[in-house]
């Protein structure tokens, strides 16, 4: 038997899961494109090991539709010959996967240690409040989802906010975060530099 920190423990006995059914959402397939790619991914493992390529599948979907839903997993457990169970243990398990409608730019901010001691708070605070909204919630635009994050390995330059999970704006401070949010609505992604590598201006 294992147990979870957050567990209770005691007389009460064990918690009861409280967990809530993916959506099951519009009908999903893949676009022919998409299918094609996924198809050339699994060819690079032996056909009894297809389910590999699953990580790679679910970015398929949300680069597709943006998060993930029941009938989206239900298609990438067919295409993978998989079940449906296999492809949500992965869904759920790892934060990179939206399981709600996200904007198209989901800030993420990471709250670790060495962020955390270099003012992350502040600067999810004046993230939602430049938005107008709360940790894990989508602005009326569609445009911003806030979220928290863990790190992001990029340690030396907190506090860092990743954007829709590959683009890095580092140093981030309370008082440059509004031009954030002004520079992504009005040049995407370009404004940021997308490597943790590079320090941004
Ligand atoms: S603690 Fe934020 S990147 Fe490591």
């Amino acid at each position: 038997m294992s147990f979870h920190p957050l567990m209770p423990y005691g007389s009460e006995g064990f918690q009861k899961s409280e967990r809530t059914l993916m959506a099951r959402g519009e009908p999903f397939a893949f676009t022919a494109e998409r299918a094609a790619k996924l198809e050339d991914i699994c060819s690079k493992y032996p056909p009894e090991r297809r389910k590999s390529a699953v990580l790679a599948a679910l970015y398929l979907v949300q680069e597709q539709q943006q998060y993930i839903t029941a009938s989206a997993m239900r298609h990438v457990a067919e295409f993978l010959r998989i079940t449906p169970a296999e492809v949500e243990d992965v869904a759920t398990y790892y934060v990179m996967f939206f399981k709600a409608p996200v904007g198209k730019y989901v800030l993420q901010v990471c709250r670790t240690l060495s962020c955390a001691l270099a003012g992350a708070e502040r600067v999810t605070e004046t993230l939602s409040e430049k938005l107008g909204i709360g940790i894990g919630e989508t602005d009326p635009s569609g445009m911003f989802t806030l979220l928290e994050f863990e790190c992001l390995g990029a340690c030396d330059r907190a506090p860092v906010v990743m954007v829709n999970n590959e683009h890095w704006h580092e140093k981030a401070r309370p008082e440059t975060c509004a031009k954030l949010v002004d520079d992504l609505r009005q040049r995407g992604l370009s404004a940021l530099s997308g490597c943790h590598l590079k320090v941004e201006q």
